[in-house]
């Protein structure tokens, strides 16, 4: 049987970018990831959208081997890449950018370092002429030329979100895997984000991977939208799909509604804990 050699030119061949073949993911007994099977696009945005705790952050880093499958496998262009060693693996990851949950970039490093950060990572360092076009050019894209020497305790949330995306393409990935890329950002800073996503998407052919709790932004970004719920895709189309989808797991999240079942958690008054201390005990 020639299954693997020919799946693997059939992946090269397409427009697949990155494959999970039947992934499960445990973590002790708690299963997180139930037997995923997903193709990402080449060129495309796929927005994966869900409840907090059931698996994104998990998923994606599948994505980029951050996490090795308990079963099954992933695949970047066609090759295997879930069973690699590390170092193997850090080349793969020289095509990948990514938006950790959060962005935190490096405090004590300014908006400069933390951008040649990965670079560093990945090559010896030498040209600085060069460093600093690759930097001006990084931030141009985000709109942030001449905050080089700045640290980032004199940005703004957004800022620091922009820089930290100018960090992720710093190395020219074929991939951005965002994860809650405008979590803590007002509208119209969220919207600035969403704009720099398609941005990024249009004008480098990035393939961009985002996994958002925020509805208004997938629907703006998505070429694709994939929900997750208790660790198996429920639902994969594009936004049209989703927002018509009968079914009330789905609506109950992009309309932004307690379930019953979470009412009833809160509407609960029986075990409320009394403390038998009040403030004043603690004084003398
Ligand atoms: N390293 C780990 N070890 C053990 N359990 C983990 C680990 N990472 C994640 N989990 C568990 O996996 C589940 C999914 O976590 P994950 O962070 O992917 O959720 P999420 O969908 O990204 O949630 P949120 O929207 O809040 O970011 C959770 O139950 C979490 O406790
Ligand atoms: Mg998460």
């Amino acid at each position: 049987m020639e299954t693997v050699g020919q799946n693997n030119q059939a992946d090269a061949n397409s427009q697949e970018i990155i494959v999970l073949k039947n992934m499960t993911k445990k973590f002790g007994k708690n299963v997180v990831l139930d037997n995923i099977s997903l193709s990402i696009e080449k060129g495309k945005t796929t927005v994966i959208i869900g409840p907090s705790g059931c698996g994104k952050t998990v998923l994606i880093k599948h994505m980029i081997v951050l996490l090795r499958p308990s079963s099954g496998e992933v695949y970047f262009k066609g090759q295997r890449i879930d069973n690699l060693e590390e170092h193997e693996l850090n080349t793969i990851r020289t095509h990948y950018g990514f938006l950790f949950q959060g962005g935190a970039l490096f405090d004590s490093l300014t908006v400069t370092e933390n951008i040649m950060f990965p670079v560093r990572q990945h090559y010896k360092v030498t040209n600085h002429t060069g460093v600093d076009e690759l930097v001006k050019s990084k931030l141009a894209m985000v709109g942030l030329d001449g905050f080089q020497n700045y640290f980032p305790a004199k940005l703004s949330g957004g800022q620091k979100k922009r820089v930290a995306l100018a960090r992720a393409i710093a190395l020219n990935p074929d991939v951005i895997l965002y994860d809650e890329p405008t979590t803590g950002l007002d509208p119209i800073r969220s919207d600035v984000i969403n704009e720099l996503i398609l941005k990024l998407q249009k004008s480098l052919g990035l393939t961009s991977v985002v996994v958002t709790h925020d509805i208004t932004s997938a629907y703006k970004i998505a070429d694709r939208i994939i929900m997750l719920h208790e660790g198996k895709i429920i639902a994969d189309g594009n936004t049209d799909y989703i927002r018509n989808h009968p079914h009330p797991i789905i609506q109950q999240f992009i309309k932004g509604e307690v379930s019953e079942d979470d009412l009833a958690v809160l509407r609960m008054d029986g075990n409320i804990f009394k403390s038998q201390f009040l403030p004043s005990d603690f004084q003398g």
